[in-house]
């Protein structure tokens, strides 16, 4: 393992469970429950959070109330509030509700892309041109998702060189971030390691986050190999929230608090209250009626030194 001196001494965690943990809920959570995890999350120190998505709601049915959501959130000075955003609707309902960031989204592989927004890669892209120059001019930062990086529930194994491809193009067209997504949590540190590698001499390391599904319990071994690449960014759901109850096996992002637990553990800085996080947690798993899954939500937070 590289010396602590050549970890990081800060990270930036960016909460994607109203978001990426919520969409997959059957069960229609209510717009006011929605509200109060955001503003639990923030409470504990969140200082990036993915509120919603601006999908269409024949596809994602869960996100529709997004636009009330961002009107009814109390917003905090230095908190950036997030949506996913897909195509040129998607920003002007952005716009609309006053988001300060938003998110677009690919995949490294064609069959994910196909399934996911109905377009081949060529496609989305294209759909882009309208959303992220303009959402710039217009003054929200851009982040990007680079789906299936390190593998596709359809095609199996992905070219790395493709999902580096598209995360230059999107760099290039304004994006300030690009996430790289384990959509389906199969990464190992090797694999982590070969990625990271080949984006090194490409793109500043900065520019890269990951997000990384824990379906197979590697997240946190890859984050570990992240910080070692001098990874800063990452994104997490507290308590695991993600998955889908009807898909055996799927599972949420890399927990927040397990994250944070082990970044605190490292004496590395997050910003966040441990403590307070871990209440977000019991906020998330009272909103969606059933137990979630995340380590340090369901040990408890050990108070650490004390
Ligand atoms: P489509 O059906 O091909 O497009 O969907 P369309 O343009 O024909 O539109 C169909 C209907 O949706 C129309 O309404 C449009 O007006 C409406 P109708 O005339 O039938 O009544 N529509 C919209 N409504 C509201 N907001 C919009 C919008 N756009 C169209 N923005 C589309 C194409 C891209 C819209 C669709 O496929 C879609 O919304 N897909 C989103 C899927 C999604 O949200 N997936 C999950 C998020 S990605 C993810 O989880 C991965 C990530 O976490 C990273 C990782 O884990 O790796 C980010
Ligand atoms: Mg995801």
């Amino acid at each position: 393992m590289a010396s602590s001196a050549k970890l990081p001494k800060r990270v930036s965690v960016y909460e994607v469970s109203p978001r990426d943990g919520l969409q997959n809920e059957s069960a229609q959570v209510a717009t006011h429950a929605k509200v109060r995890l955001i503003e639990a999350l923030v409470d504990a120190g969140i200082s990036r959070i993915e509120v919603g998505s601006f999908v269409a709601p024949k596809w994602v049915p869960q996100m529709v109330d997004a636009d009330e959501v961002c009107r009814m959130i109390g917003r905090r000075p230095g908190v950036t509030y997030a949506g996913l955003c897909p195509n040129a609707r998607g920003l002007d309902r952005a716009l609309a509700a006053k988001v300060d960031e938003i998110a677009v989204f690919v995949s490294a592989s064609e069959t994910h892309n196909r399934k996911n927004v109905n377009k081949t890669i060529g496609q989305t892209l294209k759909a882009f041109e309208p959303v992220i120059g303009p959402a710039v001019d217009a003054g929200l930062k851009v982040r990007a998702y680079v789906s299936t990086m390190w593998g596709c529930p359809y095609e199996g194994d992905v070219d790395p060189k493709r999902g580096l491809e598209l995360a230059q193009h999107l760099l290039g067209e304004g994006c300030y971030q690009v996430s790289l997504g384990d959509t389906i949590g199969v990464g190992t540190p090797t694999q982590t390691e070969k990625i990271l590698d080949l984006f090194a001499t490409e793109v500043p390391v900065e520019q890269i986050a990951l997000h990384l599904h824990d379906t197979r319990g590697t997240a946190l071994a890859n984050v570990l190999v992240g910080l070692q690449a001098g990874i800063t960014a990452f994104d997490a759901s507290v308590a695991g929230l993600g998955g889908c109850p009807y898909a055996p096996g799927a599972a949420g992002n890399l927990a927040t608090e397990d994250l944070v637990y082990t970044l605190d553990g490292m004496g590395i800085e997050t910003g966040i209250d441990l403590e307070k996080l871990w209440q977000a947690g019991q906020v998330a798993e009272a909103i969606v009626g059933r137990e979630l899954p995340g380590k340090v939500h369901r040990a408890g937070v050990r108070s650490l030194g004390k």
